[in-house]
């Protein structure tokens, strides 16, 4: 039922934690399911994510996603880490099934909420970034058709 990169990313979860002092932390979560996933977010004075960290209270797949995508947003520049979509850390984990997608949603969420919240604390507009819900519930059902 799930690919081998989920099960190595859930088994062996890539920077699972906190950072202190983070430039940029965001939380998000999906009342229907009552999983939670923090994204911690250390972003140098050009713009680029130094370190991606996350805490996650969820499924394996929740666990998985966050772990890819903290992994896609390492190096990125905030604006290319708006691209790092559901989508995007799906195939970087080659699919999920369609019952998990939502949990994907979460982890694209949670690195909005955290850019959002470094935007916010140096007072600046990330083009394209919109502002975060705390329950994914709300944009689920127009994503998870995708
Ligand atoms: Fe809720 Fe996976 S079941 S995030």
């Amino acid at each position: 039922m799930y690919s081998e990169k989920v099960m190595d990313h859930f088994k062996n979860p890539r920077n699972m934690g906190e950072i202190e002092g983070a430039k940029g932390v965001g939380t998000v979560g999906n009342a229907k399911c009552g999983d939670i996933m923090r994204m911690y977010l250390d972003i140098d004075e050009n713009g680029v994510i130094k370190e991606a960290k996350f805490k996650t209270f969820g499924c394996g797949a929740a666990i998985a996603t966050s772990s890819m995508a903290t992994e896609l947003v390492t190096g990125k520049t905030v604006q290319d880490a708006l691209k790092v979509t559901n989508r995007a850390v799906m195939e970087a984990l080659d699919g999920l099934p369609p019952v998990k997608v939502h949990c994907s949603l979460l982890a694209e969420e949670a690195i909005h909420a955290a850019l959002w919240d470094y935007a916010k604390k140096n007072g600046i507009v990330i083009e394209g970034l919109k502002e975060p819900v705390e329950d994914i519930e709300e944009i689920e059902a127009n994503k998870s058709e995708i």
